[in-house]
């Protein structure tokens, strides 16, 4: 296999404290098989359209931290990524949208298919690729001299993206960030001057307004409150109509509740590894590997 050393240099996301709730495996599968019952039968909205991680690696110096982790994501759907706090699930992550390779030292493996091509073919535009796959951070990134509003066009204006209402656009995006009501008569105050919570949702909206056709989501509620979390798992689940979401999360109510797709990632003193992945129900009614059922029902991780 083609081993990618990639060099740029950003900055490594921090690890974050592992804050799973663990409640009883009966009432995560209820839940998750609520929320199976409530979407229907899975249909793909654009058969053979979607991201497609295949054989995965990463490296970060020699230290090998991802093997071989395949995993789809069809569009019209959720995927939640599990697994304890190191295993390597903010390092896939990256793999998904290229940003792995602006952390220095780092290197990759394998190919990542998003509708059917390559995002690492060369001569691909990163630029591109990373308005077609965005992310929202565990950690608030907005520009904080920018205004609200400037935060969530920035996409917009830097891609030079036509749009023919921004008003209605930048309504439209912090409406479905749950953020409009706070910020509305405010538009114009700067990015920094909002609340960690505030600045989260206002990263989403600004994820949003590119009209991602998919968005990767890194313990995306882990400063919200009860409120926004759920006000952010509502757009996750209407998003579901035009963008694939990959979320990871160490909340599994969280999981069972947004997700219709479970992948858990372990690193067993090797590199880290997608142990099992099935339909969240599945992963949490019956996992096939006992690894999966001991993490979910809060005996280890
Ligand atoms: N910038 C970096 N340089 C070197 N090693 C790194 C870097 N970032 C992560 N690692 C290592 O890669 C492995 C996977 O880390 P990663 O952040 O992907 O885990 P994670 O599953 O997201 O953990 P968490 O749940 O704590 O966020 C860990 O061993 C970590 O120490
Ligand atoms: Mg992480």
């Amino acid at each position: 296999m083609d081993i990618l050393k990639l060099k740029g240099s950003g900055q490594a996301q921090t690890t974050s404290e592992d804050k799973v709730a663990k409640p009883e495996i009966s009432s995560l599968a209820s839940v998750a098989a609520d929320r199976s019952e409530s979407k229907g039968d899975f249909v793909p909205r654009r058969p053979g359209a979607g991201l497609e991680a295949k054989g995965v690696h990463a490296w970060f110096g020699k230290h090998h931290v991802l093997a071989n982790v395949s995993l789809n994501f069809p569009s019209g759907t959720v995927t939640a990524l599990i697994g304890p706090s190191g295993c390597g699930k903010s390092t896939f992550l990256r793999t998904l949208n290229r940003m792995h390779e602006f952390i220095p030292g780092a290197g990759m493996a394998g190919e990542v298919l998003l509708d059917g091509t390559d995002i690492y073919k060369s001569g691909t535009d990163v630029t591109k690729i990373r308005l077609k796959v965005g992310m929202v951070f565990q950690k608030p990134n907005p520009f904080p001299s920018m205004t609200i509003g400037e935060n969530v066009l920035s996409g917009i204006k830097l891609a030079q993206l036509k749009v023919s209402n921004k008003d209605d656009l930048l309504e439209e995006c912090l409406q479905r960030a749950g953020l409009w009501n706070e910020v509305k008569d405010r538009l114009s105050a700067h990015g920094g001057s909002l609340s960690g919570g505030q600045q989260q949702r206002l990263c989403i909206a600004r994820a949003l307004a590119v009209k991602p056709e998919v968005l990767l989501m890194d313990e995306p509620c882990s400063a919200l409150d009860p409120g926004s979390t759920l006000r952010i798992e509502e757009t996750i689940r209407q998003l579901t109509e035009s963008v694939i979401v990959v979320i990871v999360t160490h909340n599994m109510q969280q999981a069972a509740r947004v997700s219709d797709f479970t992948g858990f990632f372990l690193s067993d003193g090797g590199p880290g590894q997608l142990v099992e992945v099935a339909s969240t129900k599945e992963i949490f009614s019956r996992p096939k590997d006992e690894r999966t059922e001991a993490y979910v029902t809060g005996r280890f991780g």
